[in-house]
């Protein structure tokens, strides 16, 4: 039996959860597994603690009214911190607000999680990306798993394709379409549409946030780019290291001159095997049609792996939602099953 306990209970934390509720007989059935959330801790939606075990359906009713506090029974009012330390849980599902300058508050949750002996499973890119050696390294001391598939790409299974089914194959570069919003903006400015009236379709269908720069400036991109240098090119980058321009300053006549040359304009993560080091970027690139990424449209997400014994690997699927976010997490739980 896998006990959880959750650091935020947000969209993925309930995603999670829902499909853990949906899946509950057939995970049983087909892989054996069996878990019991034990605590549950966010910021405003409360927080209950009760070792041997809260109801599902009851806290996602709760943390809709932001009263998990009200949990019948439960101990309330630990923070994220003492919830990582005082449950039994032996896996922290940490799906707390992403910082991609400081990686905090997720960071100190990240550390106490793997200092306390349990597993890790996330899908907060600012620790990741920023600490993802040492967190390594931390994990491996105490004997714990750190396991993050949902912080590129969501739930479409980019790092365990590499490390599980790739394996034995050089990775000599990776190249994705690693943000949906900024994809989407540009496909409908192929349309002939205005990047300003794009930009506010995104925001009303919930693709962008009402302040974007994490999205067109390529921040969002940046983080998930130095992850997969950091875990599948082993490279120690930091976010300088990182060539980064986002899609501002690409205009219609921009895209239409493309258009003419037979290319189109995507914002492409990259990172290239370089001598004994890599070099990564994020940029508007002008992509052949030929190129499998150039058919990837509207907000889904694709990543190529050139490799030496497969020669191109390409894979596309969705970068963001709640249930495609929260099957990410349950893939990794699995694996932390399977493996223990
Ligand atoms: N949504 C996606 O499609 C997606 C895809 C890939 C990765 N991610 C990443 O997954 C994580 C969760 O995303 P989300 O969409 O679920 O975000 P969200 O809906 O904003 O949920 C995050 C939750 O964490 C809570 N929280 C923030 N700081 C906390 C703290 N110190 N202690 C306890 N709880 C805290 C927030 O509380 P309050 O809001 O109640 O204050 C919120 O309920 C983020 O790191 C995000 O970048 C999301």
């Amino acid at each position: 039996m896998q006990k959880l306990a959750f650091i935020g209970f947000g969209v993925v934390g309930q995603g999670l959860a829902e499909i853990l509720l949906k899946k509950k007989k057939e995970l049983k059935a087909n892989f054996g597994y069996e878990f019991s959330v034990v605590a549950v801790s966010d910021f405003n939606k409360g927080s209950a603690l009760k070792q041997d075990g809260l109801d599902l359906s009851t806290l996602l009713e709760l943390a809709g009214d932001n009263k998990i506090s009200e949990y019948p029974g439960a101990e309330a009012g630990l923070n994220a911190l003492e919830t990582i330390r005082k449950s039994n849980a032996d896996v922290v599902v940490e799906v707390s607000y992403t910082n991609i300058e400081t990686g905090e508050p997720a960071h100190s949750h990240f550390k106490a999680a793997l200092e306390a002996g349990k597993h890790l499973v996330t899908t907060n890119k600012g620790p990741t990306a920023l600490f993802l050696r040492d967190l390594v390294a931390l994990a491996a001391k105490n004997g714990v798993q750190l396991r993050y598939e949902g912080t590129v790409v969501a739930g479409t299974p980019v790092l365990n394709l590499n490390d599980l089914c790739l394996a034995g194959n050089e990775v000599t570069e990776i190249r994705g379409i690693l943000n949906g919003t900024t994809n989407f903006i540009l496909t409908n400015m192929e349309k002939g549409r205005s990047y300003e009236n794009v930009l506010k379709e995104a925001q009303e269908l919930g693709y962008a946030e009402a302040k974007p720069d994490a999205d067109v400036e390529g921040w969002d991109a940046l983080a998930k780019v130095m992850i997969l240098a950091k875990s599948v090119m082993r490279a120690d980058i930091s976010v300088e290291d990182v060539d980064r321009t986002g899609i501002t300053g690409i205009k219609l006549e921009d895209i239409e001159a493309a258009k003419k040359e037979g290319k189109r304009y995507k914002l492409i993560g990259k990172v290239t095997r370089e001598g004994g080091g890599v070099r990564a970027s994020v940029r508007p690139e002008k992509v052949d049609l030929t190129d499998p990424l150039a058919s990837v449209g509207g907000a889904t997400n694709a990543l190529t792996f050139v490799t030496d014994l497969l020669g191109e690997v390409t894979i596309v699927g969705p970068g963001a939602g709640r249930v495609e976010t929260g099957f990410s997490l349950l893939a990794d739980l699995l694996t932390i099953h399977r493996t223990q």
